[in-house]
């Protein structure tokens, strides 16, 4: 995965914001070891930052890739606290249960397995705060479930929105192959950019994030589509992901 910010910053930024401690910190170093694409560390921290002050109770997260990202959120629960993760793919899975009975989380994280634009629309319960870090053309998708699940004052937060900062560029000039995305990509950023019940800021750190803050009660219409819109992501034990996702 490419960056929105140069090798050197990202070197500084993660040399100089200590590692996780603990059964975290042996995860996020494994998984970095074997190239899972769990957040940098710079994000990692900003997350850890967000959370410390918003200190959810209920938390939702698509990608769960191998629970590094919710052992990290279930640091900054509220007492009772807990973390609903939803994720596809058996081989992430399969590592993600071990690796929340490591951190001894059983009681505090759910997974749900299968695709969230499945699930999503299963969901009734709401949550102060939700991490989407998934298939990036899907996010569009997930986008109006996500509003209406998350409590007025909640925070949602999207990872790799910026896509390597080709979508601050004219789409003509990406690839013809990354062309679609661009325009998923383009056209929720604006969604979430132009939504008045939303106070949203894109930061470049990672490869992009998107923070919203929902401040007005409202509900989005869910648009109407039969089709399950899904990316081909090719997942083995090898490489445990691509960096499309
Ligand atoms: C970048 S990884 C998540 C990393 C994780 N949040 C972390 O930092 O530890 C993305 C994950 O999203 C999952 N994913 C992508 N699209 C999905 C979808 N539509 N439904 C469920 N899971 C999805 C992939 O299987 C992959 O495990």
């Amino acid at each position: 995965m490419e960056y929105v910010t140069d090798d050197y910053i990202n070197d500084y930024l993660r040399n100089v914001q200590p590692k996780y401690d603990g059964v975290l910190g042996d995860i996020q170093r494994e998984a970095t070891e074997s190239n899972v694409p769990i957040i940098p560390h710079e994000c990692a921290r900003f997350l850890s930052t967000l959370l410390s002050f918003i200190k959810p109770k209920n938390v939702l997260e698509i990608g769960t890739a191998v629970g590094f990202s919710s052992g990290l959120m279930s640091r900054y629960l509220r007492e009772g606290g807990k973390i609903i993760t939803i994720d596809r793919y058996d081989i992430m899975l399969k590592d993600a249960k071990v690796n929340i009975k490591r951190m001894n989380l059983e009681d505090t994280i759910t997974i749900l397995e299968g695709d969230a634009a499945k699930i999503l629309p299963t969901l009734n319960e709401k949550f102060d705060f939700i991490f989407v870090d998934a298939a990036k053309g899907q996010y569009g998708q997930f986008f109006p479930y996500c509003f209406n699940l998350l409590n007025v004052g909640g925070i949602m937060l999207f990872d790799d929105v910026l896509q390597s900062g080709t979508i601050c560029k004219n789409r003509f000039s990406v690839p013809r192959r990354q062309r679609t995305i661009h325009k998923r990509l383009t056209n929720f950023l604006w969604d979430i950019t132009h939504n008045d019940a939303l106070e949203t800021s894109i930061i470049p750190i990672g490869d992009g994030m998107a923070l919203c803050h929902k401040i007005k009660d409202a509900v989005m219409d869910i648009p109407k589509t039969d089709v399950l819109d899904t990316e081909d992501i090719e997942y083995t034990e090898e490489t445990k992901g691509d960096k499309n996702d």
